[in-house]
């Protein structure tokens, strides 16, 4: 088993990725002792997962909320929802919310883990490719609002994220490949070493080897840790996270919420942030090739759908980076080095959004 850690002082709590992890029992113990949990998962994982899960929680009195599946469901209402099941079921403030899933199940149910009466503590046992690379890490928690994605929020912090890898071999293949995509951006906002490494093994990793799905998973780890431990709050370097996310957040958005995987938004959101770089003089054509051809190996789309310029722009400008109006972009200097921008001139933003919007 790989332990990290994620420094945030008192806050600070570990990530433990390894094989077997939900089989083990007692590996929870420390951070459990014996209070109840609630337990939220979805309607596909239950079935299969569950009933581990319940067996780390021996000698807790637990209950279970089970939402339907997928991004459509991240909703204020779902998590009104577990509310209920923790208000109903009488779970006291010494209670702990354990989120079983991807990162849907992970951000809504941390999000009420962290209203329940002001703030319960809450364990992440993540079972996505993206989850265990990303999206459990790091604190933030929240659900989608009509307007945007993932307007409502808190930052919450787990009391540790427990990632059993073995849960990657029942991921549908179209998720594994969402969840590369943000091991890419990884690379390219911070590990020139790590897009090297993917461009050799990106067959290992679709073959899901799990020496392969180790490194990425440990790598990515560490990279987030690194930069959350910085800029918790995201006043600063942890923006370059977002890589890609600005213009993929619209394309989710437009799309309709469910069409296109987190992942695959970023993905194409990834190329544009890249095409834009490269017309703003930073990146040239062949880094440009060199990403796309990677994303594209990895079954991943490299081109946004056909969208209304128009309303991919406001899309965008709802954004949480919008600082007085606008738009914030993260941007890359080369592989393995990114900026965040907003000092760039408006008209080509809005020259490149009209030429690919509309060839999608
Ligand atoms: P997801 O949670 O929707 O899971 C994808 C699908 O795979 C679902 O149908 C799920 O039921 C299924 N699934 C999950 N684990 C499985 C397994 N082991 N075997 C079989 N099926 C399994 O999607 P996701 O890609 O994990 O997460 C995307 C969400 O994460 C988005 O809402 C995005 O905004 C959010 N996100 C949050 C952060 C953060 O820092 N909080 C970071 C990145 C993404
Ligand atoms: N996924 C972006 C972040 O955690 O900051």
């Amino acid at each position: 088993m790989i332990s990290l850690t994620v420094d945030l002082g008192p806050r600070s709590y570990p990530i433990l990725i390894g094989s077997g992890l939900l089989t083990r029992r007692g590996l929870l113990d420390p951070w459990l002792r014996k209070r109840d949990v609630l337990v939220v998962t979805n309607e596909t994982l239950a079935p299969v997962y569950l009933e581990p899960v319940l067996g780390l929680l021996a000698g807790s009195r637990t209950g279970s909320v089970i939402l339907p599946d997928g991004e459509a469901h991240k909703t204020l209402a779902t998590a009104g929802y577990i509310l209920d099941a923790l208000v109903e079921q009488r779970f006291g403030r010494d209670a702990v919310l354990l989120s079983l899933g991807g990162g849907v199940v992970g951000d809504i149910g941390g999000f009420a883990a962290a209203i329940y009466q002001r703030g319960i503590d809450f364990l992440q046992v993540p079972t996505t490719l993206l989850a265990q690379v990303d999206s459990s890490v790091g604190g933030k928690t929240g659900v989608n609002h009509p307007a945007g994605k993932n307007l409502i929020g808190a930052f919450h912090q787990p009391l540790c994220v427990l990632s059993d890898t073995d849960t990657l071999q029942t991921l549908p293949e179209r998720e594994l490949r969402a969840g590369l995509a943000e091991v890419v951006k990884y690379g390219l906002i911070a590990d020139a070493e790590l897009f090297g490494w993917l461009e050799h093994q990106a067959d290992a990793l679709l073959r899901r080897e799990p020496a392969a799905l180790h490194h990425v998973i440990r790598r990515s780890c560490e990279i987030k840790a690194a930069v959350v431990a910085e800029d918790e709050r995201e006043k600063g370097r942890r923006a370059l996270l977002n890589l890609g996310h600005t213009f993929g957040h619209a394309i989710e958005h437009c799309a309709g919420y469910g069409n296109w995987l987190h992942g695959e938004a970023v993905a194409a959101g990834m190329c544009m942030a890249a095409e834009f770089s490269r017309r703003l003089g930073w990146l040239d054509q062949g880094e440009v090739r060199r990403i796309r051809s990677l994303l594209s190996r990895l079954g991943l789309p490299v081109d946004p759908p056909a969208t209304d310029p128009v309303d991919f722009h406001h899309a965008m400008a709802m954004d949480k980076k919008v600082i007085a109006g606008q738009i914030r972009l993260v941007l890359l200097r080369e592989v393995g080095e990114a900026d965040v921008v907003s000092d760039y001139p408006a008209g080509l933003l809005a020259e490149q959004l009209g030429t690919q919007l509309r060839a999608g």
